[in-house]
């Protein structure tokens, strides 16, 4: 009984459903034999889902009325805006966005901010240009607002951002659409761990300026991990200069930095020299807002500015985020010197929750099954193994690059 555009509606990589599996085989064989590597939380060393103890005690410290009535306006809390803006680009972000104007948008989680930019910003007919590897609900979203999608690849063959195919990707897509809706996930990467260097952006942001010639351009950039960057964030080269056809969305989320993954607050921060440009995204993003899911939760989103706001909770938040940070660190550093040791290849990684190991495309089904026959779940993406290292304690690290070496070759 389908309506004809939602006849071919199937997911087919579901994470949570691998997880399942992989909560069961540790049923029938043991939790210490089973490496459950397949989802983008963070597990701490005793394979408990971490939470934040700010977190946790701001919570509880919130009202009935705090938590519980509708959020006072349908963009957002206005002190979680003010705290989403100084969030992400700091204390003194005026200072810094000048010569831009901004606005903010709450959503349900960064899923959110990136639906209602595919939604608002996609013509029928126009594709999405995407990563080829990727965090796998573009495509679902792309799809869901009635676009489709393209790739480009992300690196070359020395393991750098690939700038000649992002260029010939953009330009091919930029003569013919009207608007090009772009995707970088950055810092961190999903799937590869993957941080752009800034020589990297400028590259891209150049070719980005140079095709607003043709079309307009609207970037997505997603922030999820940035606090597992272990550099210091900077996106002052996002907004330099930009052309007044030119907008881009940061689009951030709570679920990763907080450990607030079910609580579903996020943002679209839309960034453009035009005053038209963020009037319209203002406009059309408040009706998809009601229209699809109203307005997010009151008591997310005065956890999140309570905190951000307040001098000395916030110090102690980024103290347990570098303890996180250090934590996956230091599961990374162990995997990848193995994985060395042992000529096993990695996609190019610098930081955050995931690691990639490349295979033949093709061979996805086989591997899959493997892996799970060695009691390791994953999530197998189009010819790679994506290893959640943030959900698997130190110890079951050790040997992993082996034993998934064994299963390739
Ligand atoms: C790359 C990427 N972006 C965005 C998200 C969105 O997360 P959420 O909707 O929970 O904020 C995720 C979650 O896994 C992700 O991996």
């Amino acid at each position: 009984m389908l309506a004809e555009h939602s006849k071919s509606k199937k997911i087919f990589d579901n994470g949570f459903q691998i997880s399942k599996n992989a909560d069961l085989a540790s049923k029938i064989y043991g939790k210490k034999n089973v490496i459950n590597a397949t989802l983008g939380i963070f597990y701490n060393d005793n394979e408990e889902m971490h939470t934040l103890d700010i977190v946790n005690d701001e919570y509880k410290n919130l009202s009935g009325k705090e938590l519980f009535n509708y959020s006072s306006s349908i963009s957002g809390e206005e002190l979680f805006i003010e705290a989403v803006k100084q969030y992400t680009f700091g204390k003194n972000y005026a200072r810094s966005l000048e010569n831009n104007f901004v606005e903010v948008i709450a959503t349900p989680g960064g899923s959110g901010a990136i639906y209602n930019t595919f939604k608002n910003y996609i013509n029928p007919g126009e594709v999405v240009l995407l990563p080829n590897y990727m965090w796998s609900s573009y495509k679902l979203m792309s799809k869901e607002v009635g676009g489709g999608h393209q790739t480009y690849s992300l690196f070359n063959k020395k393991g750098k951002f690939d700038l000649i195919n992002f260029k010939n990707s953009v330009i091919e897509l930029a003569k013919i659409q009207k608007n090009l809706v772009i995707v970088l996930n950055n810092p961190c990467h999903n799937p590869t761990g993957y941080t752009l260097s800034t020589y990297e952006i400028k590259g891209i942001m150049n070719i980005l300026k140079e095709a607003c010639n043709m079309c307009n351009i609207i970037l997505i950039n997603d922030i999820a991990y940035m606090d597992f960057n272990v550099k210091k964030n900077d996106l002052s080269e996002f907004y330099r200069d930009l052309p007044d056809n030119f907008l881009l969305i940061v689009t951030f989320s709570m679920s990763k930095s907080f450990c607030c993954y079910g609580l579903r607050v996020g943002a679209q921060i839309a960034i453009s020299s035009s005053k038209d440009t963020i009037e319209n995204f203002l406009d059309a993003s408040l009706y998809t807002c009601r229209s699809v899911w109203s307005n997010i939760s009151k008591g997310g989103m005065t956890l999140f500015s309570n905190i951000v706001l307040n001098r000395k909770k916030y110090r102690q938040l980024l103290l347990e985020q570098s303890y996180m940070r250090n934590m996956v660190k230091e599961r990374a550093d162990i995997f990848l010197a193995e994985a060395s040791a042992i000529n096993l290849p990695i996609l190019p990684y610098k930081s955050g929750f995931f690691i990639t190991i490349p295979f033949s495309q093709g061979l996805e089904k086989e591997i899959e099954t493997k892996l799970k026959n060695e009691n390791i779940f994953a999530i197998i993406i189009p010819g790679g193994i994506r290893i959640a290292i943030c959900s698997i304690p130190k110890y079951k690290i050790y040997n992993l690059a082996e034993k998934i070496k064994k299963v390739l070759y």
